[in-house]
């Protein structure tokens, strides 16, 4: 159905902010008022999320282990159901989107959206400086305000994306996503100035007691905010395993990916289908 779009929500959840970049990136070719629900920390996720009647909603997550990471599923499902025009991006490092963005649009259409157009950027690796590095760039800051051009042409017609087009595996034979798995190394703060930066980075409040020493390894998800952003490089990943894992990811992709977007097949061929 085509809708009468005035409003445009950013919906995102970007610990290390390639994801940010990439959904702002969009919303500039886009062109409607945006209204931006960053959804990365604990206190962002306390207010409930209003969306007028018939919002473009555009939402944006970065891949965990090829899929989503899990408060994406807390985010989405909160937000109200309707029949409202939709995006569905995540965002990768490098390695694969694996099945994340057909998780995305499954979750969309569970809030009765319609998917107009579905995007796999490139950000930099939470885990490595090496694996894309500096990404998204200024060619990826194009591509992606490109698509928000392409997305709203979509807003006015009746095209819609179709589950098949992103991946015709269906959900049952996802892989399991394990969270723990990649949260072998330890974050012990080197040269730490205290600033608690970190703590106040954090998007699951992992800290313990205000102290950047003490981290909660239940409740942390490995986003490794907390590394990358401190502004004294105070932290590393320590743990022998975890490096060499990593190591070994950097050696068998160290090519550099290009975006793929998903656009209805009536637009200009250069941005339809998968780019
Ligand atoms: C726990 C975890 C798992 C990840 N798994 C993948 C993956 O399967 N494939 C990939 O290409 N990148 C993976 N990444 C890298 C992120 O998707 C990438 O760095 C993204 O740009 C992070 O987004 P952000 O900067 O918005 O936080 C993973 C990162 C983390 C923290
Ligand atoms: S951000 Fe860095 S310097 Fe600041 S408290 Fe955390 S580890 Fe220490
Ligand atoms: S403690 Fe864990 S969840 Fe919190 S910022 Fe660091 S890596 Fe991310």
């Amino acid at each position: 159905m085509a809708h009468q779009v005035i409003r445009n929500a950013l919906v995102y959840f970007s610990p290390t902010g390639a994801t940010r970049t990439v959904a702002k990136s969009i919303a500039q070719g886009l062109a409607i008022n945006p209204r931006e629900f960053d959804q990365t920390l604990p206190a962002d996720r306390e207010k409930k999320i209003a969306l007028e009647d018939a919002e473009f909603v555009l939402l944006a997550f970065p891949v965990y282990g090829g899929r989503l990471p899990p408060v994406a599923r807390e985010i989405v499902s909160q937000l109200p159901k309707g029949k409202r025009p939709a995006a569905a991006v995540v965002v990768f490092g490098n390695v694969g989107p694996g099945d994340a963005l057909a998780e995305l649009y499954d979750l969309c259409v569970s809030r009765d959206f319609e998917v107009k157009a579905a995007g796999a950027f490139i950000g930099e690796h939470s885990y490595s400086s090496v694996l894309g590095r500096n990404r998204p760039d200024d060619a990826d800051r194009e591509r992606a305000r490109v698509f928000g051009v392409g997305i709203r042409q979509t807003l006015f017609s009746n095209s819609v994306i179709h589950r098949e087009t992103i991946s015709k595996t269906p959900p049952a034979t996802y892989r399991a996503y394990q969270p723990k798995q990649s949260l072998a190394f330890m974050l012990k703060p080197r040269s730490c100035e205290v600033c608690r930066f970190c703590i106040h980075s954090c998007p699951v409040g992992a800290f313990i007691g205000g102290d950047p020493k003490r981290i909660d390894l239940e409740r942390c998800i490995g986003c490794a905010a907390c590394i990358k952003l401190c502004p004294h490089k105070a932290r590393k990943f320590e743990d022998d395993d975890f490096l060499d894992d990593v190591a070994i990811m950097v050696a068998n992709h160290s090519e550099a990916k290009e975006p793929v977007l998903f656009l209805p097949p009536n637009l200009p061929e250069y941005m339809g289908g998968i780019g």
